[in-house]
Parts: C-alpha cells; structure tokens; sequence
C-alpha cells in the first residue's frame, strides 16, 4: 500500500528526517516509535505532503506520490489525522464531519456517511448535535479520527492520539484501530503508548535521530523491553 524509500525532510538547515524507508502493507497497522524529536510526526507530515524541503520516493496504492500536492494524496485514498486535531469550534460534531468531505465529490452523500460513522463510533452517534469542542478531549480525538474516516481513506496517518486522554477513552481508541482494520483500513500510527500500540501493530518501525534503527514485529519488540528502553523512553 506505502512505499517509502530515502526520505529526507529538512526544516530550514536542519536536515531531521534522513534516509527513511519505510513500508506499509495493505491491512496492517504498523507503529512508528521513537523519543520526543525522533522526526516521527516529520515523516508523516512528508507522507501527506505538508513538508516543502524533502526527497525520496513515494508509492502509495500504486501511484507515484514523489510531486504529488495534498489534495492528490488524499483523492488517492490517505488521510492525515494530525497531533492537534483541529476540530473546529463553534460547529457540532456532525458539521465537524462534514467538513471531512467538503473537498471530495461525494458530498451528496454525507448523511449516509454520517450514519455510518455514527456506527462505528458510537460516542459520538450520542453527540451529534452536541458543539464539538464541548466534548471531553479524547471524544474530540475520536472525531478527528471520525472526520478522516468520512472520505473512507484507504489508509490513515494518525499522530499520537491517545495523548492526553483518560485512560478508559485510550482503550476505546485502540478498539477502533482494531475494529478499523477489520474493515479494511490501513494504518499508520505515531504513538508514545508504546505497549499497548505494540499489542495492535502487525510491525513497528523505531526512529531515532532521524534514521530507522529498528524494524520489527509488533510481538517481537513488545517483548524487547530494553529497545524498547533504548529508543523509546520519552
Ligand atoms: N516547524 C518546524 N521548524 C523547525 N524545526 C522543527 C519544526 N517541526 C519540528 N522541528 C524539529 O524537527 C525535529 C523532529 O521533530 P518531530 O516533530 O518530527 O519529532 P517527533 O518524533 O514527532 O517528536 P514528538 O515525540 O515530540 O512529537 C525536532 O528536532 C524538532 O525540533
Ligand atoms: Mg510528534
């Protein structure tokens, strides 16, 4: 589904993505891992396109995604749910939705899709009309993850989103990915919560200073507790 091969991605001077190659197969979720600064949200904001310095190749579903601008990868089928959410307030839940498909030509077909997600996402089948930035922080994460999932992405980058969330909403996050898989979508996540993302993943990659050290399966490196001490400690 993803191929990556030498990205580098630069801020100004500083060169902090170097080298990455990385795959993704279809279905599985891999973990991307790595202490603070490692250049895990760098990688996915290059995968997405948002990074203006950067190189190396990109296969995505088929599609040479090297030049390609925002709006073609997510036509393509990848959605980008990034650390900060950005759900909009002011709105409900399910005009925050619909904002998920307010660049694609299936917008005609928001309410089914709503109903859909609603399914999916029960918490905020029960908040539909409820203002968004109301909702406790992790239900918001579940509706930026919710808004990505309006387009039906074939694949979904999402950036550490358990952080900052009570523990019981964090296992209700991690079911979704679950339940996500199972309906076929594949996913690549940024996360801290090294264990329980190890428990998920089909494979891992580890980041540290800008390169991959490491990649694994997600059950090998769950019982490695002294990479994981290594490369993963905040
Ligand atoms: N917009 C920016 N301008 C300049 N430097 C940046 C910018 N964003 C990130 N960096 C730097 O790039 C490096 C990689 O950052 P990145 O955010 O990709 O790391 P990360 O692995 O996601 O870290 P964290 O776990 O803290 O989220 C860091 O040294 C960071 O300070
Ligand atoms: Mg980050």
């Amino acid at each position: 589904m993803l191929h990556l091969e030498g990205l580098n991605a630069w801020y100004e001077r500083s060169h902090v993505v170097q080298d990455v190659s990385l795959e993704v197969r279809r279905g599985e979720i891999v973990t991307l891992m790595g202490r603070n600064g490692a250049g895990k949200t760098t990688t996915l904001r290059s995968l997405m396109g948002l990074v203006s310095q950067r190189s190396g190749s990109m296969r995505f579903d088929g599609h040479d995604m090297l030049a390609a601008p925002v709006h073609a990868r997510f036509h393509a089928g990848l959605a980008y749910v990034p650390e900060e959410r950005r759900i909009v307030a002011g709105l409900t839940v399910r005009e925050n939705l619909q904002l998920g498909l307010i660049a694609s030509p299936n917008r005609h077909q928001v309410p089914r899709l709503i109903d859909e997600i609603a399914e999916t996402f029960p918490r905020l089948r029960e908040r539909l009309d409820q203002e968004a930035t109301s909702m406790s922080g992790g239900e918001q994460q579940m509706l930026a993850i919710a808004r990505a999932m309006m387009a039906r992405p074939k694949m979904i980058l999402l950036d550490e989103p358990s952080e900052g969330i009570m523990p019981l909403l964090v296992d209700e996050i991690f079911q979704l990915f679950t339940r996500m898989k199972q309906a076929g979508t594949t996913i690549l996540l940024v996360e801290q919560n090294v264990e329980r993302a190890l428990r998920i993943s089909d494979r891992a990659y580890i980041l540290d200073q800008g390169r991959v050290v490491l990649c694994s399966t997600g059950h090998a490196l769950l019982a490695d507790t002294a990479v994981q001490a290594r490369y993963c400690a905040v």
